[in-house]
């Protein structure tokens, strides 16, 4: 399967017919448990906590879109993002982007860091910073890229080798741009961290997360915090997941052609004081965009210079909805400092640029004309 493109892998990686009845849609086997077939024997699966048959063809799914080797699906992206720093020991250091979702620094700063932990911010899209920042007990180098809310890019390629030369490993966040748009494994990465809640998925329906791995070893790790921590994806919400990603060649084309034209009509208006879209040739990472991107999404942030600017704006948009979460077919329009990113302190907030009057979009597929029309009408009332 691996040797098809992209759109056939996305209808059929892991999504075969079902050997027992021959139905085309992968089956929700809701089941706990499974009959054994002696001491110590079985037909595959005896719990589901370590393995359940449609979580068996989403993870192959995973694995096949990001050209891994094992795909491992967890309740949430922050799920994911526990099982990957759940098998370091006390006295690792870790380096993160130092802008991230809110949340991933929330469960490195409170929980991680009492572990013993040592966790490092650091401008991952400063390559001599993260060369010199890397130390002799330094296990992962943890990337977001875009980041959210910020749009901020790391050199995939270029960071793998500067971690690899020194025996680090290196995750990569591709929640913002999916597999139909960025191939950090490709690129040199280790490892692939998605919130499977956002274009994966693609509706608005269900939580879930993922690591895809690029070596035997990462397998044997991740499969083994999945049944020995118990964070996996229902049957059920896996189901979700395969069905959106069937579709999300086609959803990602309809997302960036609107991502686009928002941030086009965006850089004409007056009233914002920043705009950060990777697609825009002001973009002062664009050039690596086009590099290590196959196009630039959907995901933009902009600010209207206030909290109450924002507030206004918020309150006017009809169509966009002001809401959290991103990547699902309708248009999302988020207050960045007190959703995504209220669990850090106004002090954090400030030293990475999540301003009071930052608005995060997540354009969703609708008529592009109709959403430029809102985004219109709401800026008027700022
Ligand atoms: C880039 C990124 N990573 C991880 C997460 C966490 O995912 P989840 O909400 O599925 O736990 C999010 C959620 O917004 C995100 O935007």
């Amino acid at each position: 399967m691996t040797t098809h493109k992209y759109s056939t892998l996305a209808v059929h990686a892991g999504q075969h017919p079902d050997p027992l009845t021959g139905a085309v849609n992968v089956p929700v086997y809701l089941s706990s448990t499974f009959e054994l077939t002696g001491i110590g024997t079985d037909r595959g699966w005896d719990y589901s906590r370590a393995g359940n048959p449609t979580r068996d063809r989403l993870e192959e799914a995973l694995a096949a879109l990001e050209g891994g080797t094992s795909g491992h699906a967890f309740a949430s992206g922050m799920a994911a993002i526990y099982a990957l720093v759940a098998t370091l020991r006390a006295g690792d250091h870790l380096i993160c982007s130092h802008n991230v979702y809110g949340g991933t620094a929330r469960l490195f700063n409170l929980i991680v860091r009492h572990y013993g932990i040592e966790v490092e911010y650091v401008n991952t899209g400063d390559l001599n910073a993260v060369d010199a920042a890397i130390k002799a007990n330094t296990k992962l180098i943890h990337v977001e890229t875009p980041t959210n809310p910020l749009m901020s890019l790391t050199d995939i390629a270029a960071i793998s080798e500067i971690a690899h030369a020194k025996n680090v490993e290196v995750s990569v966040d591709n929640t913002f741009m999916s597999p139909a748009l960025q191939s950090p494994l490709a690129l040199g990465a280790d490892i692939v961290m998605h919130s499977t809640t956002k274009f994966l998925n693609g509706h608005s329906d269900g939580l879930g997360g993922a690591l895809i791995g690029s070596k035997p070893e990462h397998k044997e790790r991740f499969l083994l915090v999945q049944k020995a921590a118990g964070g996996i994806l229902s049957p059920f919400e896996c189901f979700l997941v395969l069905r959106g990603i069937k579709t999300l060649p086609l959803r990602m084309k309809q997302h960036e052609e609107n991502g686009r034209a928002v941030a086009e009509f965006l850089s004409s208006q007056k009233k914002l004081t920043r705009l950060a879209y990777p697609g825009l040739k002001s973009h002062p990472q664009h050039d690596l965009a086009v590099k290590q991107q196959r196009g630039f999404g959907s995901m933009l942030s902009f600010d209207l210079g206030s909290r109450d600017a924002a507030g206004r704006f918020l309150g006017a948009i009809k169509l966009f909805l002001n809401a959290e979460s991103l990547g699902g077919v309708e248009s999302l329009a988020s207050h960045s400092a007190t959703t995504t990113h209220f669990a850090l302190t106004d002090e954090e907030r400030e030293a990475i640029g999540i301003t009071p009057g930052l608005v995060r979009l997540s354009v969703g597929i609708e008529d592009k004309e109709d959403l430029i029309a809102d985004l219109e009408q709401a800026l008027g009332a700022v």
